[in-house]
């Protein structure tokens, strides 16, 4: 596997299991080795410096703006060859999902064994359906690592789940695994940056879950990504949104001739990863209407213990709800 696709394997599957964001903390540099992760690292000056000068080289060396383009033009294409190359094999079903964003789970039959609390959420505490049916929506649902553990988690028959992803390859194998029921989900393949319209109308989303997708657009699709998307929620909706942060291993490891944009990159395989401050998050978020209930920079310190190797990892997780104008 090329070095680039091993980042973002380990970046995105790695973390399976991690109890929620923010609760070991590293107290003695003596223990470092002695857990695989610690939670909210501080970073020396002189890291955040190393960190922003690599930075500034990569993009004082970026590629030509042409071929900046024609990377862009290409990337869905790469998508396509990345899920015919792995199937349904590279990522993992991320069940921490559930411990981070506990409004996933509705209330239904296994929800008492969820929340890192110990507590079952259900979706009144966040935001129910309020015709009946409850409808989440998935962006950028690649094989379906999140689609399937959320439908087998709302098992009940009021639920539904529409999944779409730009690659065709990706939404094949959602569409051909045998938990796919087309009376429970809809998978559909979708451009984000395109305005062409969704298959649901406005108003009718409970949450909308996307997750290191947003990444993937060139910074200027982005903003009108998320407002058409704001629009799919229901007032009182929620957005569960986590993607790669500002200065994360990822970012500094990548050289020069793959950087396109400051903080925009092509990685080996085609694809492309921006990496997001908080604040860059607020902006697109907030100007789409919607409102900030959560916007965390996750960083993390992993290390192989065997190695004796350190990893700086930065995630960013946030939650943005649609106003209740009603309420
Ligand atoms: C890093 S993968 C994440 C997949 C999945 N969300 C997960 O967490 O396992 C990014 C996904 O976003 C999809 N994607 C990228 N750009 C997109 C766009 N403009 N519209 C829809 N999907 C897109 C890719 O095809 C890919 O499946």
């Amino acid at each position: 596997m090329a070095m680039a696709e091993a980042t973002q394997k380990s970046s995105e599957s790695c973390d399976v299991t991690r109890p929620q964001f923010g609760s070991r903390h590293l107290k003695s540099e003596n223990d470092v080795f002695k857990h695989n992760a610690w939670d909210n690292v501080q970073w020396t000056p002189d890291q955040e410096e190393q960190a922003l000068a690599v930075v500034k080289r990569q993009y004082s060396e970026k590629l030509s703006e042409e071929a900046g383009i024609k990377i862009i033009s290409d990337a869905s294409g790469k998508w396509n060859s990345f899920y015919e190359k792995h199937d349904a094999k590279f990522f993992k079903d991320r069940h921490w999902l559930f411990t981070e964003f506990p409004e996933l789970f509705r209330g239904s039959k296994h929800n008492s064994s969820v929340t890192s609390a110990g507590e079952g959420v259900n979706i009144k505490d966040g935001c129910r359906g309020q015709n009946g049916q409850t409808k989440f929506l998935e962006i950028g649902c690649g094989a379906g690592n999140t689609v399937f553990p959320v439908l087998r988690t709302n098992d009940d028959p009021d639920f539904f789940m529409y999944a779409c992803d730009y690659s065709s390859s990706a939404i094949n194998i959602v569409k051909s695994n045998p938990d796919y029921d087309p009376k429970r989900c809809h998978a559909f393949v979708h451009d984000i940056s395109s305005d062409t319209p969704y298959p649901m109308p406005d108003g009718s989303v409970d949450i909308i879950i996307m997750i290191f997708v947003l990444s993937a657009l060139p910074r200027e699709k982005m903003a009108g990504a998320v407002r058409r998307l704001a629009a799919l929620l229901k007032p009182g909706g929620l957005f569960l949104f986590r993607d790669y942060g500002r200065y994360d291993m990822a970012q500094l490891r990548f050289k020069s001739d793959r950087c396109i944009e400051e903080n925009f990159y092509c990685r080996g395989d085609g694809t492309l990863v921006y990496f997001f401050t908080s604040e860059e998050i607020r902006s697109i978020f907030v100007g789409a209407g919607l409102v900030e209930e959560q916007n965390i920079v996750d960083r993390r310190l992993q290390v192989n213990r065997a190695k004796q190797i350190r990893m700086y990892r930065v995630w960013n997780q946030a939650k943005f709800r649609k106003p209740d104008l009603a309420t």
